[in-house]
């Protein structure tokens, strides 16, 4: 319970490569966006980190809202059964939504909110995500702002859990097997 770094087998990505990645997202959102009010879209709770650091990066008027929903449960594999924890407090009409997430692995969960938001009217809607694993995709997704693709294997950190522990790990590390299986 003491040392969780000693739980990781690898660091993908550190917290210096994270901010420099979220540094250069963010001025593309800024000319993207430019002019517009954007209205930032967190998904709960992997999605924690991303949205604090990635709004601050913003030099641009954005509002924050939260959806909370759950596949995972605690395991390791997608059940590819979305839930609905928490719905949005904002009407979704004629506003430019961008969804920030922390990872795409199957696709499966943004699949899911991008057809449930389409009904609502937004005037735009983009997808950012920190992480993707393309070597997992079971939807296609067309997500406008990637930070890294990364191989197939179940990482935390950074707001990525398992089991709801690691997500204050600083950096993205492969678990290692010891500790789940
Ligand atoms: C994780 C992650 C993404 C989703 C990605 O959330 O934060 O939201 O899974 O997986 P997918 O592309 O296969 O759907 P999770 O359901 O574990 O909930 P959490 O964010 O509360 O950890
Ligand atoms: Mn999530
Ligand atoms: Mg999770």
């Amino acid at each position: 319970a003491s040392d969780i770094e000693g739980d990781l087998s690898t660091v993908l990505v550190t917290e210096a490569e994270i901010h420099a990645k979220l540094a250069e997202i963010a001025r593309r959102i800024e000319t993207d966006y430019a002019g517009k009010d954007v209205l930032l879209v967190g998904v709960l709770k992997g999605a924690i980190m991303v949205m604090a650091d990635l709004a601050r990066e913003l030099r641009l008027h954005v509002e924050t809202d939260w959806m909370a929903v759950s596949s995972y449960g605690a395991g390791t594999k997608s059940s590819g059964v979305v839930q609905i924890r928490k719905d949005l407090d904002s009407d979704l009409t004629d506003r430019h939504v961008l969804i920030v997430e922390d990872i795409i692995d199957s696709g499966l969960t943004l699949s899911w909110l991008l057809e449930n938001f389409a009904s609502r009217g937004a005037a735009s809607i983009e997808v950012c995500a920190l992480l993707r694993k393309p070597e997992a995709a079971k939807v296609e997704i067309e997500c406008r702002y990637v930070g890294f693709d990364i191989p197939n294997e179940f990482v935390v950190g950074y707001g990525l859990d398992y089991a709801e522990k690691y997500r204050n790990l600083r950096d993205v590390g492969v678990l290692a097997p010891h500790v789940y299986s």
